[in-house]
């Protein structure tokens, strides 16, 4: 029989807490100008499912791109870090996380993993995937929100920091430099951070990874409508808002908004809230921005990260990075 090494779990986010994260940002984002919703709150166990399927989509490259250069270079990057810890930033499934652990457990190093997400049902999924295979690592899951609880990752042994996917591209630029200095803030000699960017390309593969053809981007953002109304006791009509996946060109990076269908008054009964939608209103629920590797290296070093080792794919997609504080 095999017994499995026990799964410690941190909750930084209460209910109360994700309730009034909630009413604080829907309040703010529905009575802004344009209308906005943070993308965080797609992420109920139904918007973490439509995630999955997203990344297997034939339009949406970011997801095979990244594990095929973590498949090139895991290796690699467990040589160069040789960190015993690793701490995984808006973990998800944690299925491209397996080359990671692979890699580092055959250097000998890996002692711990430490998945870090707001979905819980996201983390419970990962433990189920990954126990049976890895039944002798230590799992230390947190159920954390990377905005504001990134002093209370745990502080001990040598890590390696994975933020992967892209997702550092949904924050905008003032919380992306704020993020990345926080987790400077955290590191400490010998630690280091990898971190996915996805990569500026023609905009029509970048439009299309977005507004895929059998609707589940659509989908998957319509569920902030379902998410708000259940947990607001909101009144949106999910199906009479359009997916739009626009490409801002100034900026570099794909804006979902939700296109209201008509001219509607929408009921935040939780908030005590009645927000009016004029017909073809459009409000912004997420940014994806698309990285340059110079734009990579400057923002790293203005949060006092120096850029230690970058990998790409041969088409130049979807970029890796390994940086070290300075
Ligand atoms: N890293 C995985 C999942 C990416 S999806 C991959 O590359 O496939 C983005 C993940 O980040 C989701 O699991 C979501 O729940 C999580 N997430 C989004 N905002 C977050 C936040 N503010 N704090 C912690 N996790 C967050
Ligand atoms: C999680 N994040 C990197 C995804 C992205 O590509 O920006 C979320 C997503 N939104 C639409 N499709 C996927």
């Amino acid at each position: 029989m095999t017994t499995s090494t026990a799964v410690r779990t941190d909750r930084h986010l209460t209910d109360d807490d994700l309730a009034d994260a909630l009413h604080r940002d829907v309040l703010r984002g529905l009575t802004a100008m344009p209308k906005a919703l943070p993308p965080k709150y797609f992420y109920d166990a139904r918007g973490s499912e439509l995630f999955e399927q997203i990344t297997r989509l034939p339009e949406y490259y970011p997801t095979r791109t990244e594990r095929a250069i973590l498949g090139a270079y895991a290796d690699e990057i467990a040589k160069l870090s040789g960190a015993d810890t690793l701490v995984e930033l808006g973990s998800g499934s944690s299925e491209k996380t397996r080359l990671l652990l692979d890699a580092m457990g055959s250097t000998g190093s890996l002692r711990r993993y430490v998945p870090v997400d707001v979905s819980e049902s996201a983390l419970a999924g990962a433990v189920r995937g990954l126990r049976p295979d890895y039944p002798d690592l230590a799992m230390h899951v947190v159920v954390a929100d990377f905005d504001r609880h990134l002093h209370l990752l745990p502080q001990d042994g040598t890590r390696l920091v994975a933020f992967l996917g892209g997702t550092v591209g949904n924050l905008v630029p003032a919380e992306r430099a704020r993020f990345l200095r926080r987790i400077r803030a955290q590191l400490r000699d010998g630690d280091a951070l990898l971190l996915g960017t996805d990569l500026v390309k023609d905009p029509a593969r970048l439009v299309a990874a977005y507004d895929d053809a059998a609707g589940v981007t659509a989908e998957f953002n319509r569920n902030v409508l379902h998410v708000v109304n259940r947990e607001l006791d909101a009144d949106f009509v999910p199906d009479r808002f359009a997916h739009v996946a626009f490409w801002d060109a100034a900026n570099e990076r794909i804006e979902m908004r939700l296109r209201s269908e008509d001219a509607r008054a929408v009921h935040v009964r939780a908030l005590d809230l009645t927000v009016r939608f004029d017909r073809d209103e459009q409000m912004r629920t997420e940014t994806s921005a698309k990285f340059r590797r110079d734009g990579v290296e400057r923002e790293l070093a203005d949060a006092g990260l120096r850029l230690a080792s970058w990998w790409t794919d041969p088409e130049g997609d979807f970029a890796l990075s390994l940086s070290v504080p300075v």
